[in-house]
């Protein structure tokens, strides 16, 4: 990054809330709206967790009328969004909304918000169709997973299950109100989901931080949230009921969310859209897969950059040159993946190698993330890319690229 070159900027619209027990507060901000209705959106894990019931008993404290829809299902898709919509009745005024969990809970509410306000179907307001022009009922987040870091973006990913792809909803009024970071709602989250989600906002923090469309405010987010994750990802893996673990990956998650906002994302995000839609992936564990693969890619773009990220995961970079240095960043996340006994291959999960060349097709159409990539790859060097996450294999260190 040039600086001399460079104009950037910040400010941040959502109110950011971190705190052990905050989310049986709720009420505290819920009484700052001022609206009479509120609808809290969840997943059935959650509820039978018993996570809602705090939450609801606080809400009825600030004298709302509260209902409860707790059908999401991960990579929720547009007609669950239109449902979570018309919960709204057509009356926006007095409402709002609650959403208690992971990316698909929060991403459902952000595009209900936007369905509820507009009408129609939420596939109409994906990116370069219907415009976003009302403002929309406020939403408060309170995530239950460290990782997508959506309690502070205003993106939402949304499945088109009919047309096997996954589309974006961006807009300002997809921010929270309130982003209300409760570490103790994240403890004894499944070692799986505590890694998939875990990768995911690594993935963010990474690429934001090696991303052409950076600035020195997002990197600094980035490069913290990057070190945090590589100093206590295992640790919340493998202890479930570890707090502290818990409340830095949940912290963790929201820089890595914060820094892509400013910043963007790259190749990895590009490629994990079409490999989720198509074989059903979480969106963590599609891009674990296909991180290691990206960074030996990109890694002779920005060497300088792939060595920080190496410092930061607590890598030896000892005697090595800097692309060596950049390489050891590509090993540090492989180990990480292997020590949280992660599938490591597209192979290994029985993905056909003959579907390679139509993943690396659709994954070169994911523009809005490819263009922040530090280098571009054309359509054989996608397939190159896909080829080495199939394999599961990356020659680092030895100066060799894609
Ligand atoms: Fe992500």
């Amino acid at each position: 990054m040039i600086l001399s070159t460079r104009q950037f900027g910040f400010s941040y619209p959502v109110q950011v809330k971190y705190g052990c027990g905050l989310s049986k507060r709720i009420h505290e901000q819920a009484s700052q709206l001022k609206k009479r209705r509120v609808i809290v959106v969840s997943d059935r894990g959650i509820e039978k967790a018993g996570l809602l019931d705090p939450i609801v008993a606080s809400l009825n404290r600030a004298a709302v009328r509260v209902s409860l829809f707790t059908g999401v299902e991960s990579d929720p898709g547009g007609e669950l969004c239109d449902e979570v919509a018309a919960l709204a009745g057509g009356n926006c005024e007095d409402l709002f909304f609650v959403a208690v969990g992971g990316g698909s809970v929060i991403d459902t509410v952000k595009a209900a918000v936007v369905t509820a306000a507009h009408g129609g179907n939420t596939l109409d307001y994906q990116r370069g169709g219907r415009e976003i022009v009302k403002s929309c009922p406020p939403y408060l987040a309170i995530p239950t997973t460290a990782g997508t870091g959506a309690e502070v973006s205003p993106y939402a990913v949304i499945s088109d299950h009919s047309a096997q792809k996954k589309v974006v909803l961006a807009s300002p009024q997809l921010w929270p109100q309130y982003a209300l970071l409760d570490p103790e709602l994240t403890l004894g989250l499944p070692r799986r989901v505590t890694a998939e989600t875990g990768m995911d906002a690594l993935t963010n923090a990474i690429e934001a931080y090696t991303s052409t469309d950076t600035d020195p405010f997002a990197q600094a987010i980035a490069l913290k949230g990057a070190a945090m994750i590589g100093k206590w990802l295992r640790k919340a893996a493998a202890q479930p009921q570890n707090l502290e673990a818990r409340s830095n990956m949940l912290v963790a998650s929201m820089l890595g969310g914060l820094s892509f906002d400013y910043a963007g994302l790259g190749a990895v995000h590009a490629c994990s859209h079409p490999l989720g839609a198509h074989f059903s992936l979480s969106h963590g564990l599609a891009t674990a897969l296909m991180l290691p693969a990206v960074m030996d890619f990109n890694r002779s773009a920005c060497p300088e950059l792939y060595k920080d990220i190496a410092l930061a995961l607590g890598a030896d970079i000892t005697g090595m040159d800097l692309f060596e240095a950049a390489g050891a960043a590509v090993r540090a996340v492989r180990n990480l993946i292997r020590d949280l006994e992660m599938p490591q291959s597209l192979r290994e999960l029985g993905i056909p190698k003959g579907e390679l060349p139509l993943l690396a097709r659709e994954s070169m159409q994911e523009r809005a993330n490819l263009c922040t990539n530090p280098r571009v790859p054309d359509e054989a060097q996608m397939i190159a890319i896909f080829q080495r996450a199939y394999a599961g294999e990356c020659r680092v260190n030895k100066g060799r690229e894609i």
